[in-house]
Order: C-alpha cells, then structure tokens, then sequence
C-alpha cells in the first residue's frame, strides 16, 4: 500500500493534520507523521519505506533520497521549494512539486502586520505613523505579492510593483502601478515589501547598492526568504543610514548584531511564521495530499518543479 510521509519540522495545524490524513487514507493509502524531529537522521530514517512526502520547509537532500528506494513524489506544501535538491531529485526520478498559491494570503497578511507594528513603534505606545497614503512597493508580483496589494490598497497605500515576469497590464489590472525599474522602485517607496524567490539568480541579490536608493525612512520588509539579503550589505547600509528599517519573518544570521547596534529599527520574528495559520496550513497541505494522488493515480504532474 502506498505510503504517504508527512514530514514537518514545524508541525502544521492540529485541524489541518487531521484533514490530510482522512484525504490520504479516503484514496486508499498509509499517511504517517515525523513532527517537530530534531536532526537529519530522523527523516531519513522514516524515509525508508515511503513512496511519497509532504514537507514545509525540510531539507530534502541526496541523503534522504538515498534513504527512500521506494520514494516518487515529494511535494512541497508552500510556495519555496528551495529547501529541496531539485538536480539529486531528478537524477532519482523523484518528483517534486509545490502548491502555489496555497498560503499565499496568510503570509500577505503577516507582511502588512509587520508593516502596522514597526509603524506603531511596536505597540511600545509612543506615537506612530499610519499606512494610509504611503507608497508601498512589491519586490515581485505573484501570488503573495498580488495578495499584499489587495491588502494594502484596503489600507489606502499607493501601491506599485515590480516584476519583470509579469506583464504591466496584469499588474495594472489589479490597480497596481507597474514599475519596470528596480532601482525606481526601491527610491521612490516608503516601503518595500519582498516576495522573491531564493534561487542562484536571487540570492543575495538585495545589498547595499540597492538599499543604498532607499528613500529616508523607508522600510523593507522580507517575508521571502534571508539568503535574498546579502547581510553584509545590508549592516553596511544600516551603518550608513540613520533612519532605515528592516522587518523580517526569516532572521538574517546577524541579527543579534542589527539589533544591539540598531536596536528596534529592526525586528525579526523569532520563527518564520508567515504560513502559519490554520487556513494556510490546511489549504496548502490538502492541495499536497491531492497531488500526490493525482500523480500516483492518474500521472497528473501540475505543479512540477523539476
Ligand atoms: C513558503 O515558501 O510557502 C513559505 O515560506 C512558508 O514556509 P513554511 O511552510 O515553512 O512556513
């Protein structure tokens, strides 16, 4: 019988759980769980006779598709899917999957969030600044970041976008100012918020040339992924600015030093929690139960990555 793991480190919604299982077990296979395991070893040991995994942001390395002789599909129930070796995944005829769009909303709202407490002082009750009538700009235009700008024109932000994967008229469709310019982007927003994906062309890619066309004032708020900062340009900016602030759900590895230096011009929270909702988890580990059979039954491959 076909064997469905789901394997998350940080456990989805007790409800959402639940739902995946009775989804697995109504197509007729096994679903077992390995929440909250502590080091590499575990997964590959639960690994051994599963032909298929759900995950959030684990570790899918060549170790553990070593470790599943059996394993066919992996999916992975969010949008990233940087977090699994795509190249040892094909060499081993594995599939892998995302489920776009899933959790997108909730992360969308985390990012407004984050934007309303950093204005607000975080809530340490002196007197903030408001969203309403500033310009906020999305550093990529896809399913969170389109979220992001219906939210944030809800608040009555002047919202602009850049994203050279989508045409200006989708972005404008959504009354959203298409800006074909990062750099433009960067100097003429109060803040930015990123949704880029970490790949080889983005990692690292936002440092201190870019940071460095911020207006004065301006916020960048990363609800993407840390590897996109280069974080030594990112201290260098902060030293050269004295009103710039960072807010992030993915601390940067040098957080501790941005905050003694920097003190509240920059927060992270201390987990990623843009997905963590029970809405967001229950959507996008449902959409991964689905998938799975989808493939396994009917070969249907939508939403393959590699
Ligand atoms: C994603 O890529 O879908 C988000 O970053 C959520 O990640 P998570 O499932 O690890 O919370």
């Amino acid at each position: 019988m076909t064997k469905v793991l789901v394997a998350t480190d940080k456990p989805f919604a007790a409800g959402a759980a639940k739902q995946i299982k009775a989804v697995i077990e109504e197509a007729g296979f096994t679903c077992a769980f390995l929440e909250k395991y502590t080091s590499p070893q575990e997964l590959i040991l639960a690994v051994a006779d599963v032909e298929a995994i759900i995950i959030r942001s684990d570790l899918i390395t060549k170790e553990v598709m070593d470790a599943a002789p059996h394993l066919k599909i992996v999916v992975r129930a969010g949008a990233g899917y940087d977090n699994v070796d795509l190249q040892s995944a094909t060499a081993h005829k594995v599939v892998v999957m995302n489920t776009p769009g899933q959790n997108s909303n909730a992360v969308a709202e985390l990012a407004l969030g984050m934007m309303v407490y950093q204005a607000r002082n975080q809530f340490n009750g002196t007197s903030g600044t408001e969203l309403f009538g500033k310009k906020l700009g999305i550093h990529a235009y896809g399913n969170v970041g389109k979220h992001v700008a219906r939210i944030a024109r809800g608040f009555g932000m002047e919202v602009s976008a850049f994203d050279p994967f989508v045409s200006k008229t989708a972005i404008e469709a959504d009354g959203v100012t298409a800006i074909d310019n990062v750099d433009e982007l960067y100097s003429t927003c109060d803040y930015i918020s990123l949704h880029i994906p970490a790949n080889a062309s983005t990692k690292q890619s936002i440092g201190f040339d870019l940071l460095s066309k911020t207006k004065k004032g301006a916020m960048l708020v990363n609800t993407a992924r840390k590897e996109v900062i280069d974080e030594a340009g990112l201290l260098k900016w902060f030293e050269t600015s004295d009103s710039f602030k960072y807010v992030s759900d993915v601390a940067p590895d040098n957080y501790d030093l941005l905050k003694e230096k920097f003190g509240s011009r920059c927060f992270c929270t201390p987990k990623k929690m843009g997905a963590q909702t029970s809405e967001a988890n229950n959507n996008a580990g449902v959409a991964a139960a689905r998938q799975i059979i989808g493939f396994i039954k009917q070969d249907d491959t939508t939403y393959q990555v590699n």
